[in-house]
């Protein structure tokens, strides 16, 4: 079954009216992006923003941090109901960081820009409970989905299995109707969708169709 982790990105003005929505959907988990206006140029949630977001939701979060120095987030986001913290393998200045995320109980996951290889990972899948392929430059909603993902998720899932690895994959950006039965041929697990379940007039049936 394909998991799925919904993004309010999107919705910032009407959060949390957004979030009870969310809550009440046939969703796994509550991706929750993070960005420090340095490794992507704009910001993401303030703080009074994120208190919407924790009080109107008991789903699990998937926290992705779009962010210069993933070390100093990590403590705040495991507190709260997480289930997975993934930072930017481009951002990451030292592997201790993945051991950090799981002493406290939180899977860890590497996310990849679109310009990143996914060989350039390998080394270190033994280390990483997901990965986040990237199918559009990561900063902001609505963009795209850009074809090279599914490479990339073929490949890994196919270097995955090989090791007799126990690793997730997950992709985030673009994520619709038709990218969604793309992505999951190609041997995805989970699906970060934002703009297009946001905007949908039937959510359920939207849902349906993405994991189907
Ligand atoms: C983009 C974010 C995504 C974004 C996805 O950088 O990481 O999680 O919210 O939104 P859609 O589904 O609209 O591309
Ligand atoms: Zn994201």
């Amino acid at each position: 079954m394909t998991l799925i982790s919904a993004s309010l990105l999107s919705c910032k003005d009407n959060l949390e009216e957004v979030t009870k929505e969310f809550n009440e959907l046939d969703i796994d988990l509550i991706h929750l992006d993070i960005m420090d206006g340095e490794f992507v140029p704009y910001h993401s949630f303030s703080y009074d923003e994120i208190k919407k977001i924790v009080n109107n939701t008991n789903k699990p979060f998937d926290v992705h941090l779009m962010v210069k120095n993933p070390e100093k987030y990590i403590y705040d986001y495991a507190m709260l109901n997480t289930k997975f913290i993934t930072i930017h393998y481009e951002a990451m200045n030292d592997i201790k960081v993945l051991e950090k995320i799981r002493s406290y109980g939180v899977r860890c996951g590497i996310s990849i820009k679109p310009d990143t290889d996914v060989e350039e990972i390998y080394d270190i899948l033994p280390l990483l409970d997901l990965v986040l392929i990237m199918s559009v430059e990561p900063g902001k909603g609505g963009q795209e989905f850009m074809p090279m993902a599914l490479e990339k998720i073929k490949k890994l899932d196919e270097k995955i299995k090989s090791l007799g690895l126990n690793v997730l994959i997950s992709v985030d950006g673009g994520i619709n109707n038709n990218s969604a039965t793309k992505c999951r041929n190609s041997g995805v697990d989970m699906l970060v969708i934002g703009s297009a379940l946001v905007n949908s007039n039937d959510r359920v049936a939207f849902l349906e169709k993405c994991k189907q």
